[in-house]
């Protein structure tokens, strides 16, 4: 989308495994020191909003917010047409930054009052599966120009399957978890052409504390 610059990001495993296979992605936090947690909060500070899907928001509860970095904090934006965002997670209760859900017209309305309870502005999404472009439109409206897709592989899959992503980061831990179901980079589909497939060109690599950092942009 013009005037839009989407990044995605993620930490991930020498095999590509975002997490192990149970999906408790927080076992891969351990290889974070704090001057890796600073540079991921330096990035969030940068954008206006970060976005993420319900399943990491089940799987992590993670509150997303700026502590390790100066700056202030993005929106965050939680992709969840049903509304299962659990009422307890830490996004609904750490109320320093502005949230968002996104979710489906026929999401459950007891659960949408309880989201408004929590000081949580509500999108509602025209289509059952959050429609990215609508998304951006509305986010643009509010002044978003930079958003960070922190993950998971499904909402990444969905970025990159409609062409929206500019600039990708990844960053490799030195370990191989393996797991035929454990949650990639970049899931869903898949792209079955290389004519579809995105094509990416190495921009920068870094080495801090063990973890190798590559930054990408998407060709066009
Ligand atoms: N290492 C890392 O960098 C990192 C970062 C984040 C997460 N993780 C790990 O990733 C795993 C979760 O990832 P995941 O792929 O299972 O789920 P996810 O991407 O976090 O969430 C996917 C869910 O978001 C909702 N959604 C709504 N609109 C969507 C859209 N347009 N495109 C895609 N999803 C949309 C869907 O649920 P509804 O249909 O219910 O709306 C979908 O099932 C966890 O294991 C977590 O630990 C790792």
């Amino acid at each position: 989308m013009r005037g839009m610059h989407v990044i995605v990001g993620g930490l991930m495993s020498a095999d590509g495994k975002i997490a192990p296979a149970n999906h408790k992605g927080r076992e891969f936090s351990q290889y974070m020191t704090s001057q890796h947690e600073q540079l991921l909060h330096e990035i969030r500070a940068s954008v206006d909003a970060v976005i993420i899907g319900v399943n990491t928001v089940i799987a992590d509860d993670p509150s997303l917010t700026v502590r390790r970095a100066k700056g202030r904090n993005p929106l965050r934006v939680i992709l969840d047409s049903q509304a299962k965002t659990p009422i307890e997670s830490k996004i609904l209760n750490i109320e320093e930054a502005p949230t968002l859900i996104a979710v489906a017209k026929d999401a459950p309305n007891d659960k949408i009052d309880l989201f408004k309870s929590k000081n949580v502005d509500i999108l509602f999404s025209s289509t059952q599966k959050i429609d990215l472009n609508e998304l951006l439109v509305k986010l643009s409206e509010r002044g978003v120009k930079r958003v960070l897709v922190e993950g998971g592989g499904e909402v990444r899959w969905s970025f990159f399957e409609q062409k929206l992503v500019d600039e990708l980061f990844v960053w490799i831990i030195p370990a191989i978890w393996g797991g035929r179901n454990a949650p990639t980079l970049v899931d869903g589909a898949g792209f079955l052409s290389a004519e579809d497939a995105v094509n990416i060109e190495l921009k920068s690599v870094k080495q801090v504390e063990g973890i190798l950092i590559l930054w990408f942009s998407v060709k066009r």
